[in-house]
């Protein structure tokens, strides 16, 4: 697959968005299976700067219809059904009221509307439209920080073109602000399909003061769960305090591109394999003509693309996924149950004053650090898939944390 070329940088975009209509955008010789040439005439943007999926469909009929087939991904089961003791972990926090599995991209904007997670600001809308992007970039930082109401009225757009192209004709363009400042110069090191996932599966917090979606580190060295927590603990964050514990805690979200890149990933083994590659993949249409599939699945799904990419290497792929999730899921079970419980005696111990206050706040603090490492495995979307030595790693250490903390009663 041809490397798209990557346009990083805040100046180049504004530069690209005014300059849409010219080819200053577009990237040299179109040579893609399902690309409609060079000569594509690009749409014009709607009132919110982005040319929406719809106003692609003509242009890319396939890809367009690729897109579409994302809206019979809608189921979205409770977490809390499944896993009762989440309740106890997210106590104090939204999670323990709502939580359900993802679906796909083209119900962003729905679900967060849906959530019984309340939400104040237009934040949270930064990785469910494109729309929001935008205004953040032609605008600034303060967007964040609107009220929520105010900015959804406007926007109508889930995740869609402009997401990971820009207004371009398919090559790929970041525009999320957060992941090219965190980035910086290593954004030439990791491979742009990668990239493009990683604007929004990723681990996040809004700045205490902006309210700026705002990446917990500074360089790809930086990108690792130990440095993560180690700078969460240096500026003494907390997302929610625990009601039953008191504990001020960390709560992560969807670390997909972390964990992909993580130590311990097999990727290379496999050829540099990106997000791409395994979730979106090749398909013909009726003409016979290729071209790359938009519709955001599992690989156990995709017959095709198992049979084209992986069945080289693996003979029961399904097996090989299947066993490290069911692994996964117990031992993330047996270790977040240890931790619903030390939530439990720490807060009867801080009733009952059987600790001091001394050993609360040792308690408390490896508490917290023991949830936080559960919970970059637990929220990681894959359930140990795409890293199964990382997901392990993860859990030796909350557990290590967990079993440390609840020897002291
Ligand atoms: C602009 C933000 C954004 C980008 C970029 C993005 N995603 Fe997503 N993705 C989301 C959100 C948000 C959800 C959850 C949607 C929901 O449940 O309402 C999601 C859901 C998904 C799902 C469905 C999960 C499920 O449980 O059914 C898959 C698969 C997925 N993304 C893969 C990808 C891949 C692969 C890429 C890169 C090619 C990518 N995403 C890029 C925001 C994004
Ligand atoms: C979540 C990210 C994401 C979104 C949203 C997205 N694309 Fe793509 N698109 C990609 C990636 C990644 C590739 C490159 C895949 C590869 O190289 O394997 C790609 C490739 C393409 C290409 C080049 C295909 C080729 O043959 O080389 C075109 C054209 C394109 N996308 C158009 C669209 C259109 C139109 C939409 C909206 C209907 C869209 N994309 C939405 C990620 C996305
Ligand atoms: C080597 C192949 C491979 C690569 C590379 C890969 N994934 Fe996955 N991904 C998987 C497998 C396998 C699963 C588990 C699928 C299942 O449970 O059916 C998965 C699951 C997911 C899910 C949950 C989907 C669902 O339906 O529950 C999301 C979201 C996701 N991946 C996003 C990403 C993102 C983002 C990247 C890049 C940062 C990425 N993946 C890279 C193979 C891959
Ligand atoms: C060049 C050979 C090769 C190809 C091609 C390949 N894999 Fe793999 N894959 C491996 C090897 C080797 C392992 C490690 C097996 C083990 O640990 O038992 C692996 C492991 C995995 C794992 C588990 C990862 C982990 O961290 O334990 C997943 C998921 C996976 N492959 C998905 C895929 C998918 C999806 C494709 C096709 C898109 C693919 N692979 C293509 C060789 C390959």
């Amino acid at each position: 697959m041809q490397k798209r070329r990557l346009f990083i940088g805040l100046g180049i975009l504004v530069l690209c968005i005014l300059m849409l209509t010219v080819v200053a955008c577009s990237n040299g010789p179109n040579s893609r299976p399902g690309g409609s040439g060079s000569n594509v005439t690009i749409p014009d943007p709607n009132e919110n700067g982005i040319v929406t999926a719809k106003q692609w469909a003509e242009i890319h009929p396939d890809i367009y219809a690729s897109y579409m087939e994302n809206l019979k991904n809608d189921q979205m089961p409770s977490y809390l059904l499944q896993f009762p003791y989440l309740v106890t972990l997210y106590d104090g926090m939204g999670f323990a009221k709502d939580y359900n599995e993802a679906r796909s991209h083209l119900y962003t904007l729905q679900d967060v509307a849906e959530t019984a997670r309340p939400h104040a600001l237009a934040n949270c809308l930064s990785c469910k439209s494109p729309e929001l992007t935008v205004m953040v970039n032609t605008s600034g930082d303060s967007i964040y920080a609107t009220d929520f109401a105010e900015i959804y009225g406007k926007i109508s757009e889930p995740v869609s073109c402009y997401s990971c192209h820009a207004n371009t004709n398919g090559d790929i363009v970041l525009s999320s602000k957060f992941l090219i400042n965190a980035l910086g110069a290593d954004a030439s090191k990791v491979n742009s399909n990668i990239l493009a996932c990683g604007q929004c599966h990723n681990e996040y917090y809004f700045d205490p003061d902006s309210k700026a979606v705002t990446l917990p580190w500074n360089g790809i060295d930086k990108m690792r769960p130990d440095d993560i927590l180690a700078y969460y603990n240096s500026i003494k964050f907390v997302d929610f305090t625990n009601s039953i514990s008191n504990t001020g805690m960390i709560k992560i979200q969807h670390p997909e591109m972390e964990t992909v890149l993580g130590q311990g990933n097999k990727m290379q083994i496999m050829g540099g394999l990106t997000c791409s590659d395994c979730h979106m993949g090749i398909a013909t249409n009726t003409a016979g003509d290729s071209y790359i599939s938009h519709n955001w699945q599992s690989p156990l799904e995709n017959q095709a693309l198992i049979d084209s990419k992986c069945s080289q290497c693996h003979n029961n792929l399904a097996k090989t996924v299947g066993d490290i999730q069911s692994e996964i899921t117990a031992r993330e079970t047996v270790v977040g149950q240890k931790i619903a419980s030390l939530h439990q005696a720490i807060g009867k111990a801080a009733a009952d004053g059987s600790k001091t206050d001394t050993e609360l706040a040792e308690l408390r603090s490896l508490l917290r650090d023991s949830q936080f490492y559960w919970d970059f495995c637990f929220v990681e979307n894959s359930e140990g898939a795409h890293n199964s030595a990382f997901a392990r790693n993860l859990l030796d250490k909350a557990e290590g944390l967990v079993d440390q903390a609840l020897a002291k009663f």
